[in-house]
């Protein structure tokens, strides 16, 4: 079987093709001209979708070395997203699927994360806790299957990328400032200061992060007036790094014990973050867990993960249950997939 997938709900616009659970392609292209807002605007970045889309199509299919008449199904990003930008997406692959008479499968972009840590190897240990983390969502889920899982715990208020980002605008770093951050933190001292783990001993699995982005806008007024020391930042963001990723990992290994599942999945573009990937992989090691941490270009926003959870809807439905072409796209988040 041979699936062509388009991701488009926010600022990647990406096309694979997946054969067998394996990755033929997986070409991303990002919007990098939202730097200059110093967030994502949503009506550029429809447009930009719309002028690159057909360009990427075009280029997963040749690097798959494949004829889009040898496509068997394409896959799509339904929700969530923006509006304007899943809209670019879901369109195209409509056209696709009336002129060459394809199955249509609108996919769950957080689903497409759950899962993306089983792609390199085509498997997975099920049941696993999956750590999505991301410009847009936080959320811990129970996976019991490939369609089967249970949000157990998600943000309150920011999402863990979203505070990177946010404090780094603090910090005068430009958006997106996490993979800046990542890379400051790893000349600086992680207990030069103590910000606060917002919720760590709540007793459930959901986060807060609006509380540190406070602390540690009050903490720079006080320490630096105006202009925060340009010699202070590799401590500064090694500091606020941790205490952002202390709580992902204290939730993540205690939602494994108590579901005694022996694995934790990370995925969403935070994941990329080093010292998250390091500690986790430390702390599971301790805890006797196995750790999956996907490879970068499955981190971040990919319709690789797109077209591998089609797949594996098409096996146990089979093609011909996808054949409504009249879905909407939606910017409201997941659900539970749990019987
Ligand atoms: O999953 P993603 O590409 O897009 C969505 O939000 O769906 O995630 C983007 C987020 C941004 O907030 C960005 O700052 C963060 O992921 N990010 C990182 C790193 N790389 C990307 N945060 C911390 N460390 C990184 N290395
Ligand atoms: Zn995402």
């Amino acid at each position: 079987m041979k699936v062509l997938a388009i991701e488009t709900s926010c600022d990647e616009t990406s096309s694979a093709v997946i054969s067998n659970g394996k990755v033929l392609s997986n070409i991303i292209s990002s919007q990098y001209f939202h730097q200059k807002w110093g967030g994502v605007v949503p009506e550029l970045a429809s447009r930009a979708h719309l002028k690159v889309i057909s360009k990427i199509v075009k280029e997963s299919l040749k690097i798959a070395n494949i004829e889009i008449s040898n496509i068997d199904a394409i896959a799509v990003t339904k929700e969530p997203g923006l509006i304007g930008s899943l809209v670019v997406g879901a369109n195209f692959a409509k056209g696709l699927s009336i002129k060459y008479d394809l199955p249509i499968i609108p996919i769950n972009h957080i689903e497409g994360h759950i899962y993306s840590g089983c792609i390199l190897n085509n498997s997975s240990d099920f049941p696993f806790i999956s750590l999505v983390v991301s410009g847009g969502h936080t959320s811990l889920f129970y996976v019991n299957s490939f369609n089967e899982y249970l949000l157990i715990g998600s943000t309150r208020d920011d999402a863990a990328g979203e505070a990177f980002d946010k404090i780094g605008k603090l910090l005068g770093l430009d958006y997106p400032a996490g993979p800046k951050i990542d890379k400051l933190a790893q000349k600086g001292d992680y207990s030069k200061y103590n910000f606060p783990r917002s919720m760590i001993r709540s007793g459930d699995y959901d986060f807060s992060f609006s509380g540190l982005k406070t602390s540690v806008r009050y903490f720079l007024m006080k320490k630096f007036k105006d202009r925060v020391d340009e010699k202070e930042l590799p401590d500064l963001c090694a500091s606020i790094q941790e205490a952002i990723i202390d709580v992902l990992i204290f939730k993540a290994i205690d939602s494994a014990k108590k579901y005694k599942v022996k694995t934790i999945v990370i995925a969403g573009g935070v994941s990329a973050n080093t010292r998250l990937r390091e500690k986790t992989a430390k702390e599971a090691k301790e805890n006797n867990i196995n750790f999956i941490a996907p490879e970068i270009e499955y981190c971040m926003d990919n319709a690789a993960m797109i077209g591998f959870i089609a797949e594996k809807k098409i096996i146990e439905k089979n093609r011909d249950y996808f054949r409504n072409i009249d879905f909407t796209t939606s910017s409201k988040p997941y659900r539970s997939n749990y019987k």
